[in-house]
Parts: C-alpha cells; sequence; structure tokens
C-alpha cells in the first residue's frame, strides 16, 4: 500500500482526511489506516530526542546508537576490571541517555559481575528467582530443554516492590545459536504517544502492582500469603517521574499491574490495554542479538523489556544483578 508522506494532501491511495489520525501518535504526518486501529507514517515526537542524542560526545568509550532515541553499545571500555570514578560517572550518564547500554566481550566473573553492577547502587536479593548459588545479588536464568523461558512479555522488573530496581546488568554465559534476543521498549516514548485526551485521563492514576500476577503461580495459599505479607500490593503513578532525567515516563507493564486504582474492573482492564500499546511500537525499540559474554545494562524506569522465547529446547544461560531504585513518584 502506499500513503502520501504529506501532512495535508491526499492521494488515491491516502487514506480520507476523517481518518487521519494526527494526535493518536503524536505527529500530524500519520494516518490511519481506514477500517483498523492501525496507523503509519513518521512517529514525530521522537525526532527532539534522537537529535539530542545524535549531538553527545564520550570521553571514556565509544558509542554505537541502536535506534532512534533507545539503546547504544559501547566499546573501548573493559567492565571486568576496577573503573575510574569518572568512568562509572560517564557510564551511568550514558544509561540514562540512551535508557539502555550494551557491551561486547566482557567475561565476567560472577564476583567481577556484582562488583560492576554495585558501583551504580546497592544490590537487590530477589525473593522468587533462584540465585546463582555463589552469589546470592545474581539472579541466574537457565533455560534449556527442561525449562521455559516466561520473560516474553513487555516489563519493567519487580515493579511490585516499593522501590523497584533502577537498573538491571544482564551477562549472557552461554546463548543459543539463534534466537534469545532481547527487546527494550522506550518509556518516555510511549507516554509521548498517547493522545492528549488520553493523557489527561491517565495525569493522576496510580497502578496496582501485585508479584503474585507472575510469581504467584504454582505456589500454595499458605506460602501467598506469607509472601504476601512481605510484599503487599503497592501504588505507583501511572505517569512517574524519572529521578535522573526529570523526564515523565509510563509507568504501566502487563506482568506486574493488578489494576488502576479506584477503576471499575473492566474500564481498568481495558486501559491497561490501551496504555501497554505503545510499547509494542517498533520505532520505541531497540533489540539485542546476544553473544556469549554480551552485557546489557538497562535503566529499569526508563524501558520495559521483552526476551524473546523462540529457541526452546536450547540452552540460554544470563545472570542479573539488579540495583535498588527510589520509590517512583510524579514531579510536578
Ligand atoms: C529479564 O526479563 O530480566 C530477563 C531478560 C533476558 O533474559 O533477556
Amino acid at each position: 500500500m502506499a500513503v502520501t508522506t504529506e501532512p495535508t494532501g491526499t492521494t488515491a491511495d491516502t487514506p480520507p482526511e476523517e481518518a487521519r489520525d494526527p494526535a493518536s501518535l503524536g505527529s500530524a504526518m500519520r494516518v490511519r489506516i481506514p477500517g483498523s486501529d492501525v496507523s503509519v507514517g513518521p512517529v514525530g515526537y521522537l525526532a527532539e530526542e534522537r537529535q539530542r542524542l545524535e549531538s553527545l560526545t564520550w570521553d571514556n568509550f565509544d558509542v554505537q546508537r541502536c535506534s532512534a532515541t533507545i539503546g547504544a553499545e559501547l566499546s573501548g571500555i573493559d567492565i571486568t576490571g576496577e573503573l575510574a570514578d569518572e568512568e562509572v560517572a560517564d557510564i551511568a550518564k550514558a544509561l540514562a541517555d540512551y535508557k539502555v547500554i550494551f557491551f561486547r566481550d566482557q567475561p565476567l566473573s560472577a564476583r567481577q559481575h556484582v562488583d560492576f553492577a554495585r558501583r551504580f547502587g546497592e544490590l537487590e536479593i530477589h525473593p522468587f528467582i533462584p540465585s546463582n548459588t555463589g552469589v546470592p545479588e545474581l539472579v541466574r536464568f537457565a533455560k534449556s530443554a527442561d525449562v521455559g523461558g516466561y520473560e516474553n512479555g513487555w516489563h519493567h522488573d519487580v515493579t511490585w516492590r516499593e522501590t523497584p530496581s533502577k537498573g538491571a546488568v544482564l551477562h549472557a554465559l552461554e546463548v543459543p545459536a539463534t534466537g534469545g534476543d532481547t527487546v527494550f521498549s522506550d518509556a518516555y516514548a510511549a507516554l509521548d504517544a498517547l493522545d492528549d485526551d488520553l493523557r489527561g485521563r491517565i495525569d493522576d492514576l496510580v497502578a496496582v502492582h501485585d508479584f503474585a500476577k507472575v510469581f504467584g503461580h504454582g505456589m500454595s495459599a499458605e506460602e501467598r500469603a506469607t509472601m504476601r505479607e512481605k510484599y503487599p500490593l503497592v501504588e505507583h503513578p501511572v505517569i512517574t517521574t524519572h529521578d535522573i532525567t526529570g523526564r515523565d515516563l509510563l509507568y504501566v507493564n502487563r506482568f506486574f499491574v493488578s489494576h488502576i486504582a479506584g477503576m471499575d474492573p473492566d474500564a481498568s482492564t481495558e486501559l491497561i490495554d490501551e496504555l501497554c500499546k505503545p510499547f509494542a511500537l517498533l520505532e520505541h525499540q531497540a533489540r539485542f542479538r546476544w553473544e556469549p559474554d554480551s552485557v546489557a545494562f538497562w535503566d529499569n524506569r526508563a524501558v520495559q523489556h521483552y526476551a524473546c522465547s523462540d529457541y526452546w529446547p536450547d540452552v540460554r544461560v544470563m545472570e542479573r544483578a539488579s540495583i535498588i531504585g527510589s520509590r517512583p513518584s510524579r514531579a510536578r
């Protein structure tokens, strides 16, 4: 199908004026395909951030960007050893700017992995996912013919905590020859994608987050009650403000948000579905192809991630260290 690239013109192949959807993805040049909820055309609200990122320069590493507003591969820096404070500060800045950063050929031992992650804050211990037995701060995802990969859904990690992690460092130990990519999606762009009406409607809403949606499966009622006492339902604003960048982002994910506080259940489910849609937009995403000893470091507020589970029955072994964050809040 051909569509016009002109903001106001129409052609024989262009949807009629009434089908245009200028508000819905933040760009007057986007058009909706009649009879569907599919919009096509330039995602204009990415331009400012994309240009800002283009102007950045770095002293301590080289940067190869992955996508318009998200993802960058850093090279020329060795994270297995002791890093100078200024290198750590630069990595933290790159993380805030690119939202997820990648390194290649970093044969981290378990100890080096936690030492690196600890330079960015105190590490959490995950109560539900098995750890590397020698290092409790390292969650281990060991998948094989017998153990499926169930991380193929969009999520921020541990939003059921009062203080969800602010970032995570994931190291690939063994990866399949094909498949097993991880995809990251920009939560600032997801917010920018909403039309004014929807954005206005969610301005003061809070979402309720529940560990049991994912981790409650297979638990006895007794176990669930014990864990519920330790991890009660928590509320976080649907729009939160990133404490480093000061930018607002969309903070709703399907894994852990059970409902929107104070809303009728059907309306709440419908709204959550609507708010999760922009994370699926390809223009908001960066996709990372793993090699052994690749490392991804994501900002767990600024992105959601999705680990593709397309490699069964092969083996994929990853370890993750997560850095404790602060309570998500909204600055006005
Ligand atoms: C996760 O969801 O934190 C794991 C990501 C991955 O295994 O790629």
